[in-house]
């Protein structure tokens, strides 16, 4: 059975732990890292077969587990990926934005060659990539238009120089429109689904993004259209944030949950 550590414990690393508790993932949880301590040990409580707390992030993957999953920000896949790779352990991100950092990226990449390791990333809150990977040296132009309530694009540091106050929005307001690599570094904990789509296509300079606040929306919809010589697409995901964070949708756990029972299952692996 693999032996997974997990780098954060917030909405996704929970969830995802649980889903390891209850056997839906068939692995063994053994280390576990939150820089906030309550978030480690609130989460040990809550598994029957209690994790070790590891007193930094560098000592999951120091530890004999097969994969160290990542749910915790694009400053600890900074910190930590290069070294759960080099101590040959894959590695499954979340934080997806900060591969957009170039050097990041191919540092990474030629690490996942040197040691023989592969990162997964999980599809995460958006349907598609399959077709959009597929396609990829085809397309002609890709565009994501995300629409969130106010509350769930709270806190990013577009706001700080921007004169949008997110409190006082009553209708369907466009608040950013440009490439995926400024909507990534001004909305870091928000569109990590730009992200994916940049590295599944053409790239983060040439995918277009558009975020829409929505004070009457309960959803995060992200419609994604597609075109080139293959055809066109246009995919609609309408999702229900997680009740524990917002910012997070439901399809994004459930995403990063399947990506890990499918690594942790000998079995016939469907879709592209
Ligand atoms: N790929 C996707 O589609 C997708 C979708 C949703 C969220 N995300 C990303 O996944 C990550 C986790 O999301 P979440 O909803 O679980 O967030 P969350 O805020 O509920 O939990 C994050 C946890 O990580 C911890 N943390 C933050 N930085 C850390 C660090 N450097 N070292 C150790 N622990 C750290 C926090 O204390 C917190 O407990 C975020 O970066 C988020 O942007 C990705």
């Amino acid at each position: 059975m693999k032996k997974v550590g997990l780098l954060g414990c917030g909405a996704i690393g929970t969830q995802l732990a649980l889903a390891i508790d209850s056997e839906k993932i068939p692995a063994k949880i053994t280390h576990i890292y939150d820089k906030s301590k309550d978030a480690s040990s609130k989460l040990a409580k809550q598994l029957s077969h209690e994790p070790i707390i590891v007193e930094n992030p560098h000592l999951l993957s120091s530890n004999p587990v097969d994969i160290i999953v990542e749910a915790a920000s694009q400053d600890a896949v900074k910190d930590v990926a290069l070294s759960v790779l080099q101590n040959k352990k894959d590695l499954m991100i979340m934080s997806v934005g900060a591969l957009l950092d170039e050097s990041v990226y191919e540092i990474l990449s030629d690490a996942c060659k040197d040691f023989k390791k592969t990162i997964y990333l999980p599809s995460g809150a958006i349907a598609g990539l399959d077709a959009i990977k597929s396609v990829r040296n085809e397309l002609d132009s890709i565009s994501i238009t995300t629409t969130k309530h106010p509350r769930s694009l709270k806190g990013a540091k577009f706001f700080e120089t921007s004169d949008i106050n997110l409190d006082t929005i009553e209708a369907k307001t466009i608040i950013f429109q440009g490439t995926a690599k400024e909507a990534v570094f001004l909305f870091p904990a928000n569109i990590n689904v730009a992200a994916l789509l940049s590295l599944s296509g053409i790239g983060s300079e040439k995918t277009s993004v558009k975020i829409v606040a929505d004070p009457n929306t309960d959803k995060n919809t992200h419609t994604i259209e597609a075109a080139g010589s293959f055809g066109k697409m246009t995919l609609v995901i309408e999702n229900y944030p997680d009740s524990n964070n917002p910012k997070t949708s439901r399809l994004a756990i459930l995403s990063a949950i399947e990506t890990l029972r499918g690594y942790c299952s000998e079995e016939i692996k469907i879709g592209t």
